[in-house]
């Protein structure tokens, strides 16, 4: 018997064996530095294997080799960039997703494309989004939904000047202009990818002391413009700020300029999460997100389901299906559930709604809504705490998740950061707030609790004291 064959008549075991290895992995993160120590790690630099050693070999190499130098990023103190995590149905979700092995990419034979189709709607009802006007697909991450906002956006724009740029290509437009007062780092990338350029965005002030949009510079901007199709990138939810542009008074002169309006909400749009009492109505800071051409989301962020998984929304599905469709004769069905293939980048693609169904599911929008609370009672917690810090400055009120501050004793904030993360108790980012260095930390984990921030806070205390 081969030695995959082998495997395969052991799979339960093999399976079981993983499930050991997970769960004490996850019953360990308490223990576990919050980021690796890499250097201990070494270089990983051994030459292929010639005949492999099967699965119960290679899980063992994996014991020994990777999963000591692995992150406890899944846990409640990875504080770096807008990190999830991961819940145990979503998990459930993506083990069932890989081992199944189902995809989305045509309907026909498997029901996965239509709890595609359902989780998205299960999503659009999440975001109080209208059903019957938005329709989408899930991405790898907001980075690849961005990306397809620009492409849907340009394919409006040629569809405006009459232009087939899906058949024809971009070179067949004019230069289309791209505006925006904050755009994500992702949307730079996605302009580049999708030949737009890096440096094609024409800045827009922002309101002071924020990052949102002045919705009056953006007038005046258009005023410059002409009549021709436009593209607007606005942010509900900014990576550093977490402030959200006006978007019924973006969506207006949109409307009145020949502008598609993207929103990357990557993180942001789960403010709509927020309880009706919620003192600062922040689900309101999203308000006119309905009125988006197109709508980008995160689910390996907020929603707490593992890499990858993002979403993308567009009131115009027929552009987005313009911009992604592929024809060959095996590849025609007639199914009346959506093909997937035909309305996002990758042509086969995994399963990837299952982690989200699954979490809904079982947490349903309450659920859902008790993470963003809590993150953000957190974010408040720490920044309350910071503002009269010996040893630190918060560098802006709290809105959200994040919380943006400072060393006021070390020389430097590069220092300051490699101090607090070498206690090994929370990993947190480099930041920068108006042109001032500084750190953020980002609350967007199920797992995290109060007493995880007081650990923080510890964190904190230990590394200003390291400092000097
Ligand atoms: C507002 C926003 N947009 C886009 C992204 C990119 O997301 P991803 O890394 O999942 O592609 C992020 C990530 O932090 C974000 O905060």
């Amino acid at each position: 018997m081969s030695q995959l064959h082998k495997d395969h008549h052991e799979f339960g075991a093999l399976l079981q064996a993983v499930r050991d290895i997970a769960a004490g992995f996850h019953d360990g993160l308490d223990g576990r530095p919050v980021a690796a120590d890499l250097e201990a790690a070494g270089p990983m630099t051994d030459a292929l294997p010639d005949s492999g050693a099967g699965a119960p070999a290679a899980l063992a190499r994996f014991s020994a080799e990777i999963e000591p130098w692995l992150s406890a990023s899944v846990g409640p103190r990875y504080l770096a960039f807008v990190t999830g995590g991961a819940t145990p149905a979503a998990i459930a979700g993506d083990w069932l997703a890989a081992a199944c092995d189902n995809s989305t990419s045509m309907a026909a034979g498997s029901v996965a494309t239509r709890v595609t189709r359902q989780t998205l709607d299960w999503l659009m009802q999440l975001f109080d989004l209208p059903m019957d006007t938005f329709d989408g697909c899930f991405t790898s991450g907001a980075t690849a939904s961005n990306l397809l906002g620009i492409l849907t956006a340009r394919e409006f724009c040629g569809a405006t000047l009459g232009i087939d740029v899906a058949a024809n290509g971009a070179m067949a437009l004019p230069a289309i202009p791209v505006l925006s007062a904050c755009p994500h780092a992702s949307m730079i990338k996605a302009l580049s990818i999708a030949g737009f350029g890096r440096e094609c965005v024409i800045p827009i002030d922002r309101l002071p002391g924020t990052e949102a949009m002045d919705p009056a510079s953006l007038a005046r901007a258009f005023g410059g413009l002409g009549s021709g199709p436009k593209i607007v990138i606005a942010s509900a939810g900014t990576v550093t700020g977490t402030d959200f542009d006006d978007l019924n008074a973006i969506a207006d002169l949109c409307a009145a300029n020949g502008a598609w309006l993207h929103v990357d909400g990557a993180f942001g749009i789960f403010a709509r999460c927020m309880p009706a009492d919620d003192k600062l109505d922040r689900a309101a800071w999203t308000a006119g997100l309905e009125r988006a051409d197109s709508i980008t989301g995160d689910s390996h962020k907020w929603l707490n389901v593992p890499y990858d998984s993002g979403f993308f929304f567009t009131r115009h599905a027929n552009l987005l299906e313009r911009v992604c469709s592929l024809g060959a004769a095996y590849l025609v069905t007639d199914e009346a559930d959506p093909a997937y293939m035909l309305r996002s980048i990758e042509s086969s693609q995994r399963f990837r709604a299952l982690p989200a169904w699954m979490t809904l599911a079982a947490y349903g929008r309450v659920g859902v809504r008790a993470i963003v609370e809590a993150n953000c009672a957190q974010a408040a917690r720490l920044g309350k705490w910071l503002e009269d810090r010996d040893g630190w400055a918060l560098m802006k009120p709290v809105k959200l998740n994040v919380v943006v501050f400072r060393s006021t004793r070390a020389n430097d904030q590069k220092t300051a950061l490699a101090a607090l993360n070498a206690t090994g108790m929370v990993y947190a980012s480099p930041g920068a707030w108006e042109g001032t260095p500084g750190m953020r930390i980002c609350f967007s984990n199920w797992m995290t609790t109060d007493d995880d921030v007081a650990i923080v806070e510890e964190a904190l205390d230990a590394a200003a004291e390291a400092i000097g």
